[in-house]
């Protein structure tokens, strides 16, 4: 039976484009994972949506003065559109604020409350009487009272890191028109995490393979010891809370937003045909259920999601949840406000995909922070993949397109460098699939990088162009040989550069797809003595220094 996997990307806020920011720190690694287990012929579907209630969409419809329907409408296509394009190929990307969606989380609510986890309690809420409306956390700005910074939200310090409670802020001023809110009595629901602590820390014992930084921030919040999570709030955008006497109250967009991965898979389901299906994944204990996030996500995915499951009952909990940390942009902290970022249609619009899915994957923030810088981008698709995989594609194809008709030469008995190179392959593939099993794709690029590497040196070592005049049998088992590690190679990039994947693919003329082949035959991909290649194309263009020079001005010159 294959693995039966689920995998879930965070569902991005549809308040505005897609930033590199977002794609290392969860889109780019779960479409290489969810693509090898995908060439693996594991049962694998790849969920996620876009996240469209919550104060964020509404502070973006409040600074355009449209309404949040309009902003969530305009942001879902462009984020979807880009997705295609960079090849983050889900099975389905849905949206929260469809009819399903919102019937599934409400009645998710109920379920919860029907079984005494929700609670109702009157609380002191930040109001301002000039907007007459109830200030949900991050329409409220103060000083925050760890380290006295200015401009702290309710519900957050972005200084010192703090997670606030809006009273806490010294001097608050709401942030639409700048007054003084006052204190004013509201009725709210509670979900009662502190119910599942225990049941939380043991399930997490058992997560030893998990990384450091899910775990460690997970036992953080353990020994604070959890508290009552308010899952409403009071504003006129999301789910309404499906209770008598509750109008005007919707549902915090962090209780809905997760079950937005249900959702996604249950309208997966249905337009499959088989409205069922969903369950098939979400209700089988044998489904690994693997949640791809950035750091910011962790304690929603580690601890309130989890434990919303445990009292909802009917589903699987996570299994794994690889979470990133965070990608700087030129040795600064990436910021949409401050317009310190760099956009995917942008980068899209003057560069080819892989060459981006390449260097967030060789450089991606798994252990630590990492930087993206324009230089660096330029030397990784320059000296790595143009001079290293490129070169030697391009080289080898070039040879046989000259001396031997453009087919695939004889191969006579294999040297001892031949079948090295050979099992280097076979190798790599085992090494970059446990890397990967192991959400490490850093490793696994690496890993295939490496590989291209010794190609290099293969057909360095030798000499093809001083065999074909001494001994041509050996110069065509010599370029036989690479011809069959590249076809290795387009299998072992495909998770990493599925465009050029293919397009290797089409140059060698095999049959079908790249994306049709499975991980672990590819050592014994066999490309046939005689078989004609397709037609040559150069698989990586260097990048000049003045293109990446007005990319680094654009951004200077926007910040
Ligand atoms: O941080 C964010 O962008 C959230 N929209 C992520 C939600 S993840 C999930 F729970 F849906
Ligand atoms: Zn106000």
């Amino acid at each position: 039976m294959p693995e039966k996997i689920l995998v879930t990307a965070a569902l991005p806020y549809a308040n505005g484009p897609l930033h590199l920011g977002h794609l290392a720190g969860a889109y780019i690694p779960a479409d290489v994972y969810v693509r090898y287990q995908r060439l693996k012929g594991s049962d694998v579907i790849f969920i996620c949506g876009s996240d469209e209630h919550g104060v964020p969409i509404t502070i973006r419809a409040d600074a355009e003065r449209i309404a949040p329907q309009e902003v969530v409408d305009r942001y879902h296509v462009i984020m979807k559109n880009s997705f295609d394009r960079l090849g983050i190929r889900f099975d389905n990307y849905s949206r929260t604020s469809l009819p399903l969606h919102h019937r599934i989380s409400q009645d998710f609510f109920l379920r919860l409350y029907h079984k005494g986890y929700i609670r109702e309690e009157s609380v002191r809420q930040l109001y301002c009487a000039a907007c007459r409306r109830f200030l949900p956390d991050r329409y409220i700005e103060g000083e925050c009272p760890h380290c006295h910074s200015p401009g702290a939200r309710g519900d957050l310090c972005e200084t010192c890191g703090r997670w606030l409670e809006p009273e806490q802020l010294i001097n608050p001023r709401c942030k639409i028109c700048g007054a003084t809110p006052e204190m004013r009595e509201t009725r709210h629901w509670f979900f009662r995490l502190p119910e599942f602590q225990k049941p939380l820390e043991e399930w997490q014992a058992s997560k030893k393979h998990w990384k450091s930084n899910v775990r460690e921030f997970s036992s953080g919040w353990f020994s604070e010891g959890l508290t009552d999570r308010s899952i409403t709030r009071d504003i006129d955008w999301g789910i309404p809370v499906p209770l008598e006497g509750a109008a005007g109250k919707v549902l915090y967009v962090w209780f809905d937003a997760p079950i937005g991965y249900i959702s996604s898979t249950v309208e997966w389901s249905q337009k499959q045909n088989q409205p069922e299906l969903w369950r098939r994944y979400w209700c089988d204990p044998q489904t690994r259920l693997i949640h791809f996030i950035g750091k910011d996500n962790i304690v929603f995915h580690a601890i309130v999601w989890p434990a919303m499951l445990m009292a909802h009952g009917e589903f699987i909990l996570p299994d794994n949840i690889p979470a990133n940390e965070f990608l700087t942009i030129e040795g600064k902290k990436l910021s949409t406000s401050r317009n310190w970022a760099v956009w995917v249609d942008d980068y899209l619009a003057v560069f080819p995909p892989d060459p981006l899915r390449y260097y967030l994957s060789a450089n991606a923030p798994e252990n630590k922070d990492a930087d993206f810088a324009w230089k660096d981008f330029q030397t990784h698709n320059n000296s790595e993949l143009a001079d290293v995989l490129g070169n030697l594609i391009n080289r080898s194809l070039a040879f046989v397109e000259k001396h031997f008709e453009a087919k695939v030469p004889a191969a006579g008995e294999l040297s001892g460098e031949d079948r090295a190179i050979l099992g280097a392959a076979e190798q790599a593939t085992r090494e970059i699939g446990a890397s990967l099993e192991d959400f490490q794709v850093r490793a696994a690029v690496g890993q295939l990088m490496d590989l291209a590497r010794k190609g290099n040196k293969y057909f360095n070592d030798t000499a093809p162009w001083t065999t074909l005049k001494t001994d041509r049998s050996r110069c065509g088992t010599t370029l036989n040989t690479t011809l069959q590690l590249e076809a290795a190679l387009a299998v072992l990039m495909e998770p990493f550069l599925p465009f050029s994947a293919e397009r290797l693919w089409n140059m060698l003329n095999l049959p079908g797809s790249v994306h049709d082949r499975l991980w672990y035959e590819t050592p014994k991909l066999r490309l046939e003595e005689y078989h004609p290649l397709g037609k040559k194309e150069i698989l990586f263009q260097k990048i000049e220094d003045p293109i990446i020079e007005a990319q680094i001005a654009k951004l200077r010159g926007a910040s």
